[in-house]
């Protein structure tokens, strides 16, 4: 595991762009696991600013994000197809085709789920997948206690995940309860793993995943058996390591 420390939102987030523009210039076609949240929030405005100065080309890569709430509808404003919309995919040229997320309305999860695993592996395995962590240590929304073995699942989100997604919904009972996320099985064989992180609410996280035991109730810290897992986070994400 690499840890790099930056020193504001800004440079984290024009390196984590970095990252994936050079991931995307070495295989065109890469296969991109792709996350939702405050965090990568300038990373995609950096990569929409790289397609649009710079031409970096979008057209033959495949996406595949982490997880959508149970129950919203793809045009539903706090989904997070609405989401990658609206701070990526709208601004680069990507193939509708080449886009995957959880399908929250799906009548048969299960099948939803397998779906999801096959057409992963029918892509050939994701090659760089990027991250957030929860103030609980989660990823995904493997929350704490997490099943290590765990493929595509729906899953019940933990109280502090609802506590702390409320801030992008009118009022906290407005949170879906559940989610169809990757499971760390699926996160762990991506070939490359990407976690960033910014902020003293992620200092504790960071230093469990990063330093603690490999602890179920801090899903994040399996990534330390990841053989190729760079951590970006800032300052104060970083002040207990
Ligand atoms: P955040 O979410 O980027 O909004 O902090 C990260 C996560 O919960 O994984």
């Amino acid at each position: 595991m690499r840890v790099y420390v930056v020193d504001s939102y800004g440079e984290l987030s024009a390196k984590a762009a970095l990252i994936v523009a050079g991931q995307v210039a070495f295989k065109a076609d890469s296969v991109l696991g792709l996350c939702t949240g405050s965090t990568p929030v300038g990373m995609y405005k950096e990569l929409s600013a790289m397609h649009q100065k710079q031409g970096l080309d979008f057209s033959r890569v495949i996406t595949f994000n982490l997880d959508e709430y149970y129950g919203l509808a793809p045009d539903n404003i706090q989904s997070y197809h609405y989401f990658m919309k609206k701070n990526l995919f709208d601004h680069v040229n990507i193939k509708q085709e080449n886009i995957h997320i959880p399908d929250g309305l799906a009548a048969d999860i299960d099948a939803e789920c397998d779906r999801y695993e096959e057409a992963i592996q029918k892509a050939g395995g994701i090659d760089l997948q990027v991250l957030g962590i929860g103030r609980n240590g989660h990823i995904g929304f493997n929350e704490p206690a997490a099943k290590f073995s765990a493929a595509t699942f729906l899953t019940e989100l933990d109280e502090d995940t609802i506590k702390a997604n409320a801030r992008f919904f009118a009022s906290p009972g407005e949170v879906p309860t559940c989610a169809i996320t990757m499971g760390i099985k699926t996160i762990m064989q991506a070939k490359k793993i990407l976690l960033l992180a910014n902020g003293p609410e992620k200092a504790e996280a960071v230093r469990n995943a990063v330093k603690g035991d490999i602890d179920p109730y801090v899903p994040a810290s399996i990534l330390q058996l990841h053989s190729d897992c760079t951590f970006i986070i800032d300052r104060e994400a970083a002040k207990y390591l």
